[in-house]
């Protein structure tokens, strides 16, 4: 058998499907333990299975603990960098250890016992991933809400996850802008159902917040009080199958998911990607460029990074204007990052400030070793320029908030496999991946589907929604039965490499922000002016897409038709929030539908990126396209 790089893969990822207990059994040796498994998978626990069934252990501990006891004390464990504040802050995996201790010492004060939910919404700062750590110290389950999110977002995500703590911060940083947290906080307080017993502000300096006598603390004084007392919380035992934290992310409708990690899977997979997909050794430093809030930031900022020994770098800036779009070298060259994993838009960004890459030569860049992208599909001219600017390898790799980390990549510490521009590579060990049609048989390659991923899942994937078993079986795994579906649609070449083209939902991709077009249509929907609204992705050269909704006015509606569109955009603002990047609203007479009447997104998203499009043979009424054509005018 040759031993290319290939043929390595090749026979680690037949192996993990067809002895996928004894491949992930061997990964779990990484893991410390403090019961091992009874089963290192039951088929007959939970919706298809549960991984490293009746183990127990602690996630805080096998992030740091481990690595204080095991001589990385004095190795810096986190960098905070922020081009906002003018600030660098480190911490040793000692310090970070003894902050840890101490805010999970004062979220037990409060009656924080295992189990209980603790909402984070907080901004890019050391504190969010203490407050993380803290949580999954004592066995309570934290759900971090994205700070980019607006209130009524936040009050949906605390109805559902009922947390008995909020910790949150007076203020966010956004270029030229103060994003005030803490009334959207109160808002989102005053509208949630459930309301939590305390919350805990971290009071910043760039903009200070009354407090709620009663219910909010002032994280500094409750932190120096503990310091002093002395507390300090030990390590909870928890299941590997207990929930270490649940992920709100964009469904088909205004209603968000939220995605349940446990503790065993998600250990195991990530310290196993740490080594053998990313290549990166304990010690060395990782930036993974993407905000606490997002799957990528929980998985590749705090989790994995800390399970491996390695330092990880959180980057409280933008890759432009913060000052320029050197920002990302600079960060480089000053913590001696060996690997970067960002979005593409981050890049089509650096590419439209920097074409030629004069701001990348000022730096040293000679630690540096791979770039990986994620989070959105990464488009070939956006990977060229990023290999012929850095002459590194730029690997695409393909994710879900559902998974926790990558379905298809490149795994650069096995070997690096050729790469194929346009395409993610080859699925990683546990999944199987399918193209199928709609009646879920499979399709031979090169043919474009429905891609879906056979049974079981492998660890770190979701086990569940939040309370919600049923939607999750209804969302994920009826469809296509013996298979999770992925909601991507794409296909496979005759050498197995995955392409990810689209979703096949609702879902659109901006900014690599994963947003719902349903749940902004519900939002459209409510403006007393509005009869009737599509929103859809429309192709954007920085954001990969931007929303752009069309509205039909009410009959005898006497408010000029921009004022409406103004109203509605900001509606969207104020309900999701301004990560939406909601900011084109087109009144349209009509919008054109099947005979059926289904709404023609796809001929009205051609048209509006300029694609070729055929007139649908089951389109009612086709003059209507020629409404759009030339509402479209001028707008876009
Ligand atoms: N809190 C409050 N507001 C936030 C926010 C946060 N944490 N994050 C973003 N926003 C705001 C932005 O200020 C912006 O507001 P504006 O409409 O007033 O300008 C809006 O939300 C849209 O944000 P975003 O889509 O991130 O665009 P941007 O203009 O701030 O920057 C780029 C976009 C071009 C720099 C983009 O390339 C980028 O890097 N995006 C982040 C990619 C990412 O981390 N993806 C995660 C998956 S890996
Ligand atoms: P999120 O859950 O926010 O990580 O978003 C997941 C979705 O982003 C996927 O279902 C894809 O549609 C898209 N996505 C993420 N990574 C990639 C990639 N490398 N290529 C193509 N699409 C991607």
């Amino acid at each position: 058998m040759t031993d290319n790089p290939f043929a390595r893969y090749a026979r680690l990822h037949a192996r993990s499907l067809s002895d996928p207990e004894g491949f992930w059994g061997e990964a779990a040796r990484q893991v410390d333990w403090i019961e091992p498994a009874k089963k290192i998978f039951d088929p007959s626990m939970g919706i298809y299975g549960r991984w490293f069934a009746g183990a127990v252990v602690n996630t805080c501990y096998n992030a740091l603990d481990r690595h204080v006891a095991g001589g990385r004390a004095g190795q810096l464990a986190l960098i905070h960098d922020s081009p906002l504040t003018s600030t660098v802050t480190k911490f040793t995996y000692a310090e970070l250890l003894d902050e840890v201790r101490t805010l999970a010492a004062v979220m037990q004060d409060f009656g924080v016992t295992k189990g209980d939910r603790v909402i984070i919404y907080m901004p890019m700062v050391p504190e969010a991933v203490i407050a993380m750590l803290a949580c999954a110290r004592i066995g309570a389950i934290h759900s971090v809400v994205f700070g980019g999110f607006a209130s009524k977002e936040l009050a949906v995500r605390i109805d559902d996850a009922q947390p008995k703590l909020v910790l949150s911060a007076s203020c966010g940083l956004e270029p030229g802008r103060i994003v005030t947290y803490k009334p959207l906080l109160d808002e989102a307080i005053r509208l949630a159902r459930s309301k939590p017993q305390a919350c805990i502000i971290l009071q910043r300096p760039q903009q200070v917040c009354d407090l709620v006598t009663g219910r909010d603390h002032d994280w500094s004084e409750l932190r120096a009080k503990a310091v002093a007392a002395k507390k300090s919380a030990d390590c909870v035992p928890v299941l590997a199958t207990d929930p270490l934290y649940i992920l709100y992310t964009s469904g088909t409708t205004g209603v968000p998911k939220g995605v349940v990690r446990d503790n065993g899977g998600h250990l195991v997979a990530l310290k196993w990607s740490m080594s053998n997909l990313y290549g990166i050794e304990p010690g060395e430093v990782w930036w993974s460029g993407s905000d606490i809030g997002w799957v990528v930031g929980h998985s590749y900022i705090v989790y994995a990074p800390l399970f491996h020994g390695a330092t990880s770098v959180m980057y409280e800036g933008k890759p432009i204007g913060t000052p320029d779009a050197g920002a990302f070298w600079r960060v480089i060259s000053e913590h001696d990052v060996v690997s970067l994993f960002t979005a593409p838009t981050a890049f089509r960004a650096i590419r439209k400030e920097d074409p030629d890459g004069k701001l990348l030569r000022k730096y040293d860049l000679s630690k540096f070793r791979t770039l990986f992208l994620a989070g959105e599909r990464a488009d070939p001219p956006t990977v060229e320029w990023a290999e012929a600017q850095l002459q590194r390898p730029v690997i695409d790799h393909w994710w879900q908030t559902e998974t926790g980390w990558c379905i298809a990549g490149n795994p650069v510490g096995i070997g690096l496999l050729p790469v194929k521009h346009g395409s993610p590579t080859v699925p990683m060990p546990g999944y199987k991946v399918e193209v199928v049609d709609e009646a879920a048989k499979p399709l031979p390659a090169n043919k474009t589907g429905s891609i879906v991923i056979k049974l079981p899942l492998p660890p770190c994937a979701l086990p569940t929604l939040w309370n919600q078993d049923e939607r999750c079986r209804e969302a994920y795994f009826s469809e296509f039965p013996g298979y999770y579906k992925t909601a991507d649609a794409g296909y496979l070449d005759e050498d197995g490499y995955v392409f990810v083209m689209g979703r096949t939902d609702d879902i659109i991709n901006v900014a690599g922000h994963r947003l719902s077009t349903g749940g902004m249509e519900e939002i459209l929907a409510s403006h007393p002016d509005v009869a009737e609204c599509a929103v859809l992705g429309i192709r954007d050269p920085i954001k990969g897409e931007v929303p752009c909704g069309f509205l039909v006015l009410k009959a005898g509606v006497d408010k000029a038709s921009s004022e409406i569109e103004r109203d509605v955009i900001a509606l969207v603002r104020d309900k999701v929030g301004p990560v939406a990047a909601f900011k084109l609203a087109i009144t349209v007479p009509r919008l054109p539908k099947t005979r059926s009447g289904k709404i023609l997104r796809g001929t009205i998203k051609k048209i509006a990126d300029g694609d070729e499009w055929s007139m649908p043979a089951t389109i009612e009424d086709s003059r209507v396209l020629d409404e759009i054509k030339a509402a479209l005018q001028g707008r876009v």
